[in-house]
Formats: structure tokens, C-alpha cells, sequence
């Protein structure tokens, strides 16, 4: 279920990074570039496997949120192997931060503010902080690749392609000493269908083992979404927007413009104005939402079973036991069910 494991049967160019990397004054933070399938999860397994049998602490912040190793997807999480593995996804995340979707390209904020603290809080433990990343490094995703180094201020950064990244790779000398390193002849890539089938797997693994919990509004706060922002509408302003568009309206909030949940009763939907935010219930259902505790940090993620807005609940399909200190329920922007079949990714402005 991880397409990097472990092997020494690696380009000499891996072999002169880790003989720097154990050369230099610790602690100290490398940061991996690269493409899609450049090999950056398989240069990080080398590098921690190698400096940890050295005797490094080694930490490892795995941000490629559509293919992390550390369960679960859709997050950035710290790891800190104990001892040699052969793929990411034996390790156990200490810490994560919640981003919420597979799709990083309108969550370049959360990426940068998640890897800056996964990355604080690695370097307080480790010799090592090892950071690998997702494979967006074109348009938007070259601006957060520079983004990233930029606040975390690696020592080292591997940039790992076969030419296509030059500029990139000049750019970052800004935040970094870059060092560039050649695409393996080991190579291999994996298509679309490959892919989801990994996230499949990992998404079921995660939730495997979950039970449906409540939570109070009386008790958490609701964050990542406009929706239980701003003053409820009163039944009368319900009352007329059902009237007015045809709809059922289960809930709504107004605040600089209205956000309104609801479910259509007439077939041909009507067209409304732009300050005006219509939320599709069944859009809710099945929603990925972080579990949130008062340092800002992701206990474990969950699924959006239900929402009584009458009363205030939540219910959440969670694998999370431990639910003390959880202060907010945080939407995220991926529908997928327990069985990790993805059903729709929502655009940011969506909820
Ligand atoms: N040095 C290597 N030796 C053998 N296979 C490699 C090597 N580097 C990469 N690969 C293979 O290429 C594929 C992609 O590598 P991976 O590290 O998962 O890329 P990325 O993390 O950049 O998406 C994997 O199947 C991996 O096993
Ligand atoms: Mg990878």
C-alpha cells in the first residue's frame, strides 16, 4: 500500500547527501522537491533508515497529503521512527495537522502553517527533521514549495528531477542550500487509477475500527466553513427563501452574505445571487472534518454522518478514542466513505 520502501540500491548522488547530512552540525532540517513519482518518499525511507542506524534521531514530516505514508491522508504528520522500517506507513504519527483534502492546490495556508509546526515540533526531538512533500510543483504549487521553505528555513533542500525544475530549484537558494539530485533509473510511475486505489486502502485502513461519536455544539466549535457563522435566520427568513427558490431550508447563517443548507424540492433548481452561499445537505454527508484540540493540532480526522441542526449535533464516524481536549470540529473539502471510496472533492468556497 506504499509505493516506497526501502533500499540502499540507490544513485551515488543519495549517498553524498546522507554523507552530508551526517557531516554538518545538528539539528538540522532537509527538505525534498520533486515531481510526481520523482522518488522523494523513497530518498526520505533511504535517509532515515540510514542516519537512524548511525544513531540519528530522526524526524519525518510527511505533507504529500494526496500520498502520505503516516496515516491519515489528507493531513500533515510528524513521525519519529523508533528503530529501521521499510515503508512510511509502518510509522505511527505523533502529531498531525489538519488540511482536509487530497488536493492541496487552495489550501497552500494550512500546508505551509502545518509543515511549520510538524516541523517546530521535530526539530525539539530529533537530529534529523527529514520533510517530504506532494508532487504539485508546477503554477500554484511552485509558489508553495517556495512558501514552505521559506518558513521553515530547511538547511538542505533535495531537489530531485531531471532538468524540468531548474528555475524552481534556483529560486529556493533564497531559503536553503538546494542540492540537486537526479531522477532514478528505478523509477517507476503510477497512473490516476493507481493512485486513488493507494488513498483507497488508506483511507480504509484508517477508519477501520471507528464508531460514530456525538458532538455538541454547546461543546465545540464548528471552523473551516461559513456554515454556524453569523446570526441564525429566523423562521420567517427560512420561510421566504424556501418560498423564494424552492427549496427546504434546514439551516442558515447570516453574516456578510447568507449560507443557507438545504435540499431541493422543485426538480429545475432556481438561480440565486452571489452572496448568497446554498450548501446541498447531502454535501455534508460523509464530509472528512478534523478533530481539533486547543493547540490548533489534528487528534485523528472523522466522517460527517449526520447533523441535527435543531438540536446542535454532530454525529462523526471517528477511529479517535481518546476525545477529551477535542475543541473543534473542522470541515474539510473530500467526501469518502469508510470504505475509502472518494465521492467528491469540494472547492474551498463550497462550504
Ligand atoms: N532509488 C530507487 N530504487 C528503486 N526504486 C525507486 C528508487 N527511487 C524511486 N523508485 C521507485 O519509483 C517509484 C516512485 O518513488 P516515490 O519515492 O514513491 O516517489 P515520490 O515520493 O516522489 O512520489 C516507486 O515505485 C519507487 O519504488
Ligand atoms: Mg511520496
Amino acid at each position: 500500500m506504499n509505493k516506497a520502501r526501502y533500499t540502499r540500491d540507490v544513485p551515488g548522488d543519495r549517498v553524498d547527501l546522507l554523507n552530508r547530512i551526517t557531516g554538518v552540525e545538528k539539528p538540522i532540517t532537509v527538505m525534498t522537491v520533486g515531481g510526481v513519482d520523482s522518488g522523494k518518499s523513497t530518498l526520505i525511507t533511504f535517509l532515515a533508515n540510514e542516519l537512524i542506524s548511525l544513531g540519528f534521531r530522526v524526524a519525518i514530516v510527511d505533507s504529500d497529503v494526496g500520498q502520505k505514508g503516516i496515516l491519515p491522508p489528507a493531513t500533515i504528520s510528524l513521525g519519529i521512527p523508533d528503530g529501521p522500517f521499510e515503508t512510511m506507513s509502518e510509522l505511527t504519527g505523533i502529531s498531525h495537522y489538519f488540511v482536509g483534502t487530497t488536493s492541496p492546490g487552495q489550501f497552500i495556508g494550512e500546508m505551509a502553517v502545518g509543515v511549520k509546526k510538524m516541523v517546530d515540533l521535530g526539530r525539539e526531538v530529533a537530529d534529523v527533521v527529514l520533510v517530504d512533500t506532494t508532487g504539485f510543483v508546477t503554477g500554484p504549487g511552485e509558489d508553495m514549495k517556495r512558501l514552505k521553505a521559506e518558513l521553515i528555513a530547511p538547511d538542505l533542500i533535495a531537489v530531485i528531477h531531471s532538468g524540468e525544475l531548474s528555475a524552481l530549484a534556483r529560486s529556493l537558494r533564497s531559503y536553503g542550500e538546494v542540492v540537486e539530485l537526479a531522477v532514478s533509473n528505478a523509477m517507476r510511475s503510477y497512473d490516476r487509477e493507481e493512485r486513488k486505489e493507494i488513498r483507497r486502502q488508506k483511507w480504509k485502513a484508517y477508519f477501520s475500527n471507528s464508531r460514530i461519536v456525538e458532538f455538541s455544539l454547546a461543546d465545540v466549535e464548528v471552523t473551516g466553513t461559513s456554515l454556524f457563522h453569523g446570526y441564525p435566520l429566523s423562521d420567517s427568513e427560512k420561510k421566504l427563501l424556501e418560498t423564494i427558490f424552492g427549496w427546504l431550508v434546514l439551516a442558515g447563517w447570516k453574516g456578510r452574505e447568507y449560507t443557507v443548507v438545504k435540499a431541493d424540492v422543485e426538480r429545475f433548481p432556481r438561480g440565486y445571487s452571489r452572496n448568497l452561499k446554498a450548501v446541498d445537505f447531502e454535501n455534508l454527508s460523509n464530509l472528512l472534518v478534523g478533530l481539533i484540540d486547543a493547540e490548533g493540532l489534528c487528534r485523528g480526522v472523522g466522517l460527517l454522518k449526520w447533523v441535527n441542526f435543531s438540536e446542535g449535533l454532530l454525529q462523526v464516524l471517528t477511529p479517535v478514542d481518546d476525545l477529551f481536549g477535542v475543541r473543534e470540529i473542522r470541515f474539510g473539502r473530500i467526501r469518502v466513505t469508510e470504505e475509502g471510496e472518494e465521492i467528491d472533492l469540494l472547492r474551498r468556497d463550497a462550504l
